[in-house]
């Protein structure tokens, strides 16, 4: 595996390989790698002959009072997992060469990043946009791999590349779980034993709204009662948000149809989690 630092060393290499015919396939992540990230790593591989893999703790998607500087970061770990799983680039660019002094130029794509969790995190998904942007001008992919765990991300990231003409294919993995069903987060790693316990209650109000539409329940504000007292049971636990959102303008939901996401984002101490599933009605 090779490790690049320098974005115009990045560029070059990309050139190289897109004329050699090569197919790059690229995984964006913030580092602290877990099986969720290493599972769209692995359908990189499989779609495409060069993969490349960024870990940069993008700063403009973190607010104010967010966890920027206490992010868990381990370079080395990272490194390994990395080469296990057939990583051929590792790209770790500094964030003074990606915002140097001056910066200024932002990627906002309206509307989507307002809702869900653009509502408590007002210049999260700017953030997110600018750097997948400027990630995508520097490793120039065919394809990019990102998670259904971070469903709106997904969705913006869909958008923008279509609004813009940006020239690659998105591609969208499965979330992958604990064995217990906890999403696995870089962000699991702030929970204390008890918030760890309790934090399991998301997937288990996902599961039992999803049961109770699978057997004739449609009425949204019942759902969202019941998953709101499941999750409250729990002492630790903050709800943020639990909505039932259609799939094209993330707007809520007044009847249950077609493709629904239910969408949560609860805290548990330091720790602000996200989960979702995607259902058919
Ligand atoms: P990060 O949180 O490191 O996540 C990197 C990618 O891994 C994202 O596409 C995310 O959806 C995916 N991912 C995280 N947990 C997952 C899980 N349990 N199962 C499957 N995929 C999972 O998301 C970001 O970084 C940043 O916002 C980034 C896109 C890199 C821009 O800075």
């Amino acid at each position: 595996m090779k490790v690049i630092k320098k974005i115009l060393q990045m560029q070059k290499v990309a050139d190289e390989a897109r004329c050699a015919g090569r197919k790059v396939g690229f995984v964006p992540t913030m580092g602290y790698l877990h099986k969720g990230h290493l599972s769209l790593i692995r359908q990189a591989r499989q779609l495409s002959e060069l993969v490349v893999v960024s870990i940069f703790v993008n700063p403009t998607q973190f607010g104010p009072h967010e966890d920027y500087q206490n992010y868990p970061r381990d370079l080395s770990r990272d490194a390994k997992l990395l080469r296990q799983v057939g990583c051929d680039i590792l790209f770790l660019p500094s964030v003074e060469e990606m915002y140097p002094q001056g910066y200024c130029s932002y990627v906002d794509v309206e509307n989507l990043t307002q809702l869900l969790c653009g509502a408590s995190r007002p210049s999260h998904f700017r953030g997110v946009a600018t750097v997948v942007t400027k990630l995508f001008n520097i490793v120039k992919p065919h394809l990019a791999v990102f998670g259904q765990k971070d469903a709106q991300q997904a969705f913006v990231i869909r958008r923008m590349v279509t609004d813009l003409n940006q020239d690659l294919e998105i591609v969208v993995a499965p979330t992958i779980r604990e064995p217990d069903g906890l999403a696995m987060s870089s962000r699991n790693e702030y929970l204390t034993p008890q918030e760890r316990a309790d934090a399991l209650v998301l997937y288990q109000a996902l599961k039992w709204a999803h049961e109770q539409i699978v057997e004739g329940q449609r009425n949204i504000e019942y759902l969202v009662q019941g998953m709101t007292k499941m999750i409250q049971n729990k002492k630790t636990a903050q709800i943020d948000y639990i909505s039932f959102v259609d799939t094209e303008k993330l707007h809520s939901l007044k009847r249950l149809e077609g493709e629904v996401l239910i969408a949560l984002a609860v805290k548990f101490g330091r720790a602000r989690l996200i989960d979702n599933l995607l259902i058919k009605v």
